[in-house]
């Protein structure tokens, strides 16, 4: 499935609102992961980026990007939409790095170019991970690391489509976890935790941790109503993979 022209053209009409509505809590402070933007200082998922070539796979607005380029990495920003890429562009500390526009599914860089490719909601959401786990691999060098914060299965079977909500209630089949349609053919993806596990050890990869970000009681839920509100205190609602290429 070829789901690159539609996700473009999602995210290019979509930019200038969600920038509007989430970019003050993304770009709040460096380094903050997913949906409840808790801090990468209590996870420990990326580590020192100071030299490191530094790939953002989905870097939107370039929130992180920009940050770890601040950090003293070498980054560079790939997204598919340059409505998104504007917006980066436009951000103060967007000429430390470079912007690129691409897909996630063929990456236009040279095998073991960077040291760390990682994305929180990008790449690793909108492109099927059996063409996105493989390409981030190919272009990490040898002792590389891939990290990366995708939603959880558990968040996806009990999104209610009707409610608009995620519940408590098994909503769909985990088994066949796949695509996720986002309207006018746009399209996200998920896999159970075994097929993620074999996609990416058919990359080459090596898991060194599975994390799954524990927000606190009172955490807001940036972009999905949840039922109870402290859902993911409860149940995980990310995973934020840690992988190496030996
Ligand atoms: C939810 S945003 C993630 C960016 C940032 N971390 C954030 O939270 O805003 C998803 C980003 O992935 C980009 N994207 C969608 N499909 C892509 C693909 N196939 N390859 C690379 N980027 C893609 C979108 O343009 C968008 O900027």
């Amino acid at each position: 499935m070829n789901s690159v022209p539609a996700n473009r053209r999602l995210w290019n009409r979509i930019s200038s609102d969600y920038q509007h509505r989430h970019d003050p809590r993304i770009g709040a402070e460096p380094r903050l992961w997913g949906m409840y933007s808790v801090p990468d200082a209590h996870l420990g998922a990326l580590g020192d980026v100071t030299g490191k070539r530094v790939l953002e796979l989905g870097c939107g607005a370039g929130q992180w990007s920009r940050a770890l380029a601040a950090e003293g990495a070498a980054v560079v920003g790939l997204d598919l939409s340059e409505a998104q890429l504007a917006a980066a562009a436009r951000a103060r500390g967007a000429d430390r790095y470079p912007l690129v526009q691409g897909a996630a599914e063929r990456l236009p860089f040279a095998t073991g170019a960077f040291d760390l490719v990682f994305c929180d909601f990008g790449g690793l959401s909108w492109a099927p991970p059996h063409l996105a786990v493989p390409e981030a691999a190919r272009v990490l060098r040898p002792g590389g690391r891939l990290v990366f914060n995708v939603a959880s299965p558990w968040f996806e079977v009990c999104y209610d489509e009707t409610a608009a909500r995620v519940t408590t209630t098994l909503q769909k089949d985990y088994f066949g976890l796949d695509t996720i349609a986002e309207g006018d053919g746009a399209t996200t993806y998920q896999l159970t935790y075994g097929d993620w596990i074999r996609t990416l050890i058919r990359a080459g990869l090596v898991v060194d941790d599975l994390i799954e970000p524990r927000p606190a009681p009172d955490a807001l839920n940036g972009y999905n109503e949840t039922e109870p509100s402290d859902w993911a205190h409860h149940w995980p609602a990310e995973m934020l993979w840690v992988t190496h290429k030996p």
